[in-house]
């Protein structure tokens, strides 16, 4: 229905009326075994659409844009395996949101993650590393990038094309890994720099010194620096407790949950550009 010309000018005089559309969405029908665009948006995306269309308050980064990286990468092993780094994408994206509603154009590039799509943003979904890269350059010159995702460090040299079949007896197979592009720190480096450039530092020990060096090494302006052994709860959590290190010092946030981060964040990028 989504494809018939009729439909689509339709749609054309509606949005040209500035009617606003929350979908159609890709996926799964009501009807079984039937999927692809025309899927009803999730009732949370509506909710969030909504409330973005109401709302007026102050929007400080209007006029400007960013670039939000959140989630895992998936480097594949052969068709049906993975290496993969933890991480549910609920910072990342709670980040593009609440820069979002302070009036960035914002541009999330998600690995694969359960959550939704934010409302108000747009999502550049992506699996590996070196696609993360490439949608990110891709979308450079920018005002803002904030790099959330939990980049794989390693991909396996040439994944398998089929899947790799375990024979009894045989030895388990010898992975060769060889090192993801750093995105954080190319973007750092990159003559198309955006004017603030933000990483994030997830650490067990040392969580301060770790972020100072890698606010060196990656050539950023600041670094969200958090502890995220298991004990704390963080990895895959609601909450967070961050450090904000910049060559002004280390500012430590008391314990909030993942939104007030992002939201508390987005006020001082915008305070910083503005
Ligand atoms: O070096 P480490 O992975 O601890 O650095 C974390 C920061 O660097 C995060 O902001 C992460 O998004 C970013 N990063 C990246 N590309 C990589 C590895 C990390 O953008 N390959």
């Amino acid at each position: 229905m989504w494809e018939a010309m009729p439909t689509k000018r339709n749609i054309a005089t509606l949005k040209g009326d500035g009617v606003t559309f929350i979908g159609p969405m890709a996926g799964e029908m009501a009807e079984k075994g039937e999927a692809g665009v025309g899927r009803m948006a999730e009732a949370l995306q509506i909710a969030e659409a909504v409330e973005h269309l109401l709302d007026d308050a102050p929007k400080p980064l209007k006029g400007k844009t960013a670039i939000v990286t959140s989630g895992p990468t998936h480097e594949p092993i052969d068709p049906v395996r993975y290496i993969a780094n933890r991480s549910s994408g609920q910072q990342g994206h709670a980040i593009a949101a609440a820069l979002a509603k302070l009036g960035a154009e914002v541009t999330l590039v998600s690995g694969p993650v359960t959550i939704p799509d934010p409302a108000g943003v747009t999502t550049i979904h992506v699996e590996r590393a070196e696609e993360m890269r490439d949608a990110v350059l891709g979308n450079l010159p920018s005002d803002i990038a904030v790099f959330v995702a939990a980049v794989a460090d390693w991909r396996v040299v040439s994944s398998s094309e089929q899947k790799i079949k375990k024979q009894p007896g045989d030895a388990p197979p010898a992975l060769q890994l060889t090192e993801n592009p750093d995105i954080l720190k190319t973007v750092g480096h990159h003559e198309k720099r955006p004017r603030l450039v933000i990483g994030f530092a997830a650490e067990t020990q040392n969580v301060e010194d770790n972020g100072r060096a890698k606010l060196q090494r990656k050539g950023a302006d600041m670094i969200v620096a958090n502890d995220v052994s298991p004990e704390t709860g963080i990895m895959g959590g609601a909450r967070n407790q961050v450090k904000i290190i910049s060559s002004k010092g280390v500012d430590a946030w008391p314990d909030m949950s993942k939104t007030e981060v992002a939201e508390r964040l987005a006020a001082l990028i915008a305070e910083r550009l503005t």
